[in-house]
């Protein structure tokens, strides 16, 4: 029998709410997602990913994380990146998005990224050679340069990448490790490379959600619903415009 208390999503439910957000064509997002935060989706992931193309359409840019970093990446044991095979831990709609025949992915062993649609080559281009991941020549900067959204589909703070965009802006002391790691990275062709990096050091615990309430009143975020999930837009650039300067006079403000 039907679960009446859980909604069936559509494809065209999920159109409808982005542009009652207000996307529109030629718009550029980075999506962090749960697929289950929308109750039952028709389609499932795939779905997702049609109804996010089509309200950006070809001019547009969607990206997604395809993060592959573990704890245990350091010096001491260097993390081996393989763009062809190296599954992402950031959830099905990523995972079935990477696959997609139009998808291209960043180089980089920890905070690669994945990307569809018109200039993401540029976006993607160069991540292998940051020497941190999410800085200046990183995607997640170079989405915010090219006016672009970060899209939350049923989670929260805590998935939103770009808030250690603004912590290596601001140069905070417990974002990277101190010492550089020899990573590992097989490229398109199976080409092996290996740049010297600073990789995210996982030993300090954030409180990213506190931002939320800020975001809003300052009028960086807004908020929709599809069936049972939550969805945060937020300005990329004037998230981390207003971030970078709270985290240089306060730079522990997003630790526990
Ligand atoms: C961890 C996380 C991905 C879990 O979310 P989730 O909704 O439970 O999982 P997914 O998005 O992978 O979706 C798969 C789940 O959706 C559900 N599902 C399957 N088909 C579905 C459908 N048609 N409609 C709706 N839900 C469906 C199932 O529960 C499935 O889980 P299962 O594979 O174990 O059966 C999510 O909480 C999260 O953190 N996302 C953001 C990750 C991120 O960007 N992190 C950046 C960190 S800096």
């Amino acid at each position: 029998m039907e679960d009446r208390k859980t909604p069936s999503v559509t494809k065209q439910d999920i159109i409808k709410g982005l542009q009652e957000l207000g996307l529109k064509l030629g718009d550029g997002l980075l999506v962090h997602s749960s697929l289950s935060s929308f109750g039952h989706v028709v389609g499932g992931a795939d779905a997702v990913i049609d109804a996010l193309l089509e309200v950006v359409g070809e001019e547009g840019i969607v990206l997604v994380p395809t993060l592959t970093g573990t704890e245990h990446d350091g010096p001491a044991q260097p993390p081996v990146f393989d763009v062809r095979h190296s599954p992402c831990w950031t959830g099905r709609i990523p995972a079935v998005f990477m696959e997609h025949s139009e998808a291209k992915r960043s180089l980089h062993p920890t905070h690669s990224v994945a990307g569809i649609g018109y200039g993401v080559d540029f976006l993607l281009a160069g991540h292998a050679d940051c020497v941190t991941p999410c800085g200046l020549h990183s995607p997640y900067y170079r989405l915010a340069e090219w006016g672009g959204h970060i899209l939350l589909i049923g989670v929260g703070q805590g998935s939103n990448t770009t808030l250690h965009t603004c912590e290596e802006l601001a140069e905070v002391p417990y974002h990277l490790q101190k010492q550089p790691t020899e990573a590992v990275i097989i490229d398109h062709m199976g080409n092996e490379h290996t740049k010297s990096m600073y990789l995210h050091d996982w030993g300090t615990p954030r409180q990213f959600e506190r931002i939320d309430n800020e975001l809003i009143s300052r009028g960086i975020m807004k908020i929709g619903q599809v069936g049972a999930s939550t969805l945060r837009l937020i300005r990329s650039m004037d998230m981390i415009r207003w971030l970078v300067e709270v985290l240089q006079e306060e730079p522990r403000y997003l630790c526990l």
